[in-house]
């Protein structure tokens, strides 16, 4: 065996083969589990796809590209744990196509945004940053509050993500529209809506202009929305993560 080896070791080239095969097992190993990618998302409760007005308040953070200044994962150390909230679980982007972790926190983590500011402030922030935060760089978006939200395609916008395995209904994808302007005017019928998406869901006039659904409306929807799902009452991390460091108690 040992005089076999030395034959190995004399000849790079059929070194440089039994390296390659060595260094395939071990990746495939790592990279094979990972098409299964449910196995790789534990179960929680609470999730739930995007209602239509907070996937339209999506497309248009896209749009504007805020993933350049915020990130949306919280990753699970203690500074950022105790400054942003729980770390972020795979399943809470399960259905975001695309996701939108990003890279750079010119901002802060908006991974659990939702419910940390009232309406008013995001659109007073949105309109004008410095109005509530004096030192801030952030550009200002107060058009989107003369902009109509955009909601004749979305329909399609859901099924087209129910394609790519979002679990929308045929009741979510056929009621797309009503729900939407259901979400952003109180005073109308949102049953549908609350029956379909759940009781939690935020339905509020998001911009104070009652006689539009605008961009605004949607964006701070979605804003609002942003972590809120995941019920942490009832999860129980893995062993490993536990002993990880960073938590949040
Ligand atoms: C040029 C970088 C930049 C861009 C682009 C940007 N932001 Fe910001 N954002 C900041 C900075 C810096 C802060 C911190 C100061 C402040 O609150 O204004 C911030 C703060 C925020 C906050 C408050 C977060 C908190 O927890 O206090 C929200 C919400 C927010 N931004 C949303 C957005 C949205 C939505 C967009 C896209 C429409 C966007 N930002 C685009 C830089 C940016």
């Amino acid at each position: 065996m040992l005089q076999k080896h030395h034959k190995l070791e004399k000849n790079s080239i059929l070194m440089l083969i039994f390296i390659v095969i060595v260094v395939s097992i071990g990746g495939l190993i790592e990279v094979v589990p990972l098409f299964r990618i449910e196995t790789t998302i534990e179960k929680v409760q609470g999730m739930r796809p995007y209602t239509p007005l907070e996937l339209v308040g999506q497309s248009i953070y896209i749009r504007e590209n805020c993933s350049v200044c915020h990130s949306q994962q919280i990753r699970p150390l203690r500074d950022e744990v105790e400054r942003y909230g729980h770390y972020s679980l795979a399943a809470e982007s399960m259905y975001d196509h695309p996701f939108l972790w990003g890279s750079k926190r010119t901002g802060p983590d908006l991974a659990r945004a939702g419910g940390k500011y009232s309406d008013e402030w995001h659109v007073a922030h949105l309109k004008n940053p410095r109005d509530v935060v004096p030192e801030s760089i952030m550009p200002q978006y107060g058009f989107l509050m003369q902009q109509g939200a955009g909601l004749t395609d979305i329909k399609r916008r859901l099924e087209t993500l129910r394609a790519v395995g979002v679990p929308y209904t045929d009741d979510m994808v056929k009621d797309a529209y009503n729900d939407a302007m259901a979400q952003a005017h109180p005073a109308g019928d949102a049953a549908g809506l609350t029956a379909r998406y759940g009781k939690k869901v935020n339905v509020r006039d998001f911009d104070g202009q009652p006689d539009m659904t605008t961009e605004m409306d949607a964006l701070v929807a979605y804003l609002q929305a942003l972590g809120t799902f995941v019920d942490f009452k009832g999860y129980e991390p893995d062993m490993d993560e536990k002993t990880a460091g960073g938590n949040n108690d």
